[in-house]
């Protein structure tokens, strides 16, 4: 049996959620292969426990073999102080479980070209790969803090890498490109940081001992927003640290128009034999439509079929997953976000459903 743990989380992340477990149940029912748990992450978790990443939740995480997560945050815990808010869960369980891999891959799918402010011959066929490291830099480095001293009021974050950090994210860049286009594009700003410049060095390392196979290229993350939209198609994997990877893989996804549509994997080492590994949409919680049937449950379930790929090594039923939704997809169907001229809007529970057909049939 695989252990899968669902983290509905927050906002629209139930019902996000709830679509990719109708899949699992397709598999399930196929093959019983799937034992699924439910806990509480974010706000969900502080208003049951106090904690937005309690105890509970970090047990059955560490027992899980893979982790689905909805979304985590809202206005109602907007005001708490902020050791515990959501988001702070999510920052947890990456900590907590060593998910040092941040996969985001940005597609633009042909039916879909459409959807971006850009022009469309900027991004049509658009496919790169964003790996952001998740577990350093300032988003963890000590001390932080916020002091007086005689100055002023002085808040202060940390911007840390220590070489192993670098090497083994790097190394993950280099293997996934070398499965793909074989280009990975490293990107700091060396010229004015000392931790990018440590950076820069681990990366050139790791390619000079393991991977000449694959090009190489460094730039500037000043150069790399601009590049991203000047010319998006002129990267195939991007290798970044945890805060430019947080700006640009949000440039990234709004190329693609369609941030309902975006998956993403959080891996960690393998570990006798097993990963730790999270998998989520892209997007967040959008406690504006939560409730109301109108969420794109697309992200979530592709999410799973990264899930299947990267975890279980079920390429062909992750394969087919993704064949179901460009189904969908092909015959005009629409959640509101994505919704164009001539196409059919429907409902999360109604998308899940039509998605769930397509698989089916591909099994028939
Ligand atoms: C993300 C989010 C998180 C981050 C927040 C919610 C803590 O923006 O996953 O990109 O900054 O990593
Ligand atoms: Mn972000």
């Amino acid at each position: 049996m695989k252990n899968i743990l669902i983290l509905p989380g927050d906002g629209i992340g139930p019902e996000v959620t709830r679509q990719a477990e109708k899949i699992l149940g397709f598999f399930n029912r196929k093959k019983n292969i799937f034992n699924i748990t439910h806990a509480n992450l974010g706000g969900a978790a502080i208003d049951e426990f106090g904690n937005p990443y309690p105890k509970q939740t970090q047990e059955l995480a560490e027992k899980a073999d893979a982790i689905l997560l909805g979304a985590v945050g809202g206005p109602k815990w907007d005001k708490l102080e902020s050791s515990i808010r959501p988001e702070k869960g999510l920052l947890a369980i990456r900590k907590h479980l060593g998910l040092f891999a941040n996969l985001r891959p940005a597609i633009v799918y042909d039916e879909l070209a459409d959807a971006s402010t850009l022009k469309k011959e900027v991004v049509s066929g658009l496919d790169i790969l964003i790996i952001r490291e998740l577990t350093g830099d300032v988003y963890f480095g000590e001390p932080k803090g916020i002091e007086q001293t005689p100055e002023g009021r002085k808040g202060y974050s940390n911007m840390i890498y220590y070489d192993y950090e670098v090497t083994r994210v790097a190394k993950v860049a280099f293997d996934l490109a070398r499965k793909r286009g074989k280009k990975v594009c490293s990107i700091d700003k060396a010229n004015v940081l000392a931790c990018s410049e440590l950076w820069r060095e681990e990366v050139i390392k790791v390619h000079q001992s393991e991977y000449k196979d694959v090009e190489l290229s460094h730039m500037y993350v000043d150069n790399a927003a601009m590049q991203l939209i000047r010319n998006p198609k002129q990267f195939d994997v991007i290798v970044t640290g945890n805060i430019f990877g947080d700006i640009l893989s949000d440039e990234a996804a709004q190329l693609t128009g369609s941030l309902g549509m975006l998956p993403s994997a959080s891996l960690g080492n393998a570990n006798q034999g097993k990963c730790n590994a999270l998998y989520e949409p892209i997007h967040g919680s959008a406690p504006d439509i939560a409730g109301k049937n109108v969420a794109n449950p697309i992200a979530t379930i592709l999410s799973l079929a990264m899930m299947f790929k990267y975890s279980f090594d079920m390429q062909e039923a992750g394969d087919n997953v993704e064949s179901a939704v460009k189904k969908f997809l092909a015959a005009g169907f629409r959640t509101a976000d994505i919704m164009q001229d001539k196409c059919t809007k429907i409902g999360t529970e109604e998308a899940g459903d039509k998605i769930l057909k397509n698989l089916e049939q591909l099994y028939s």
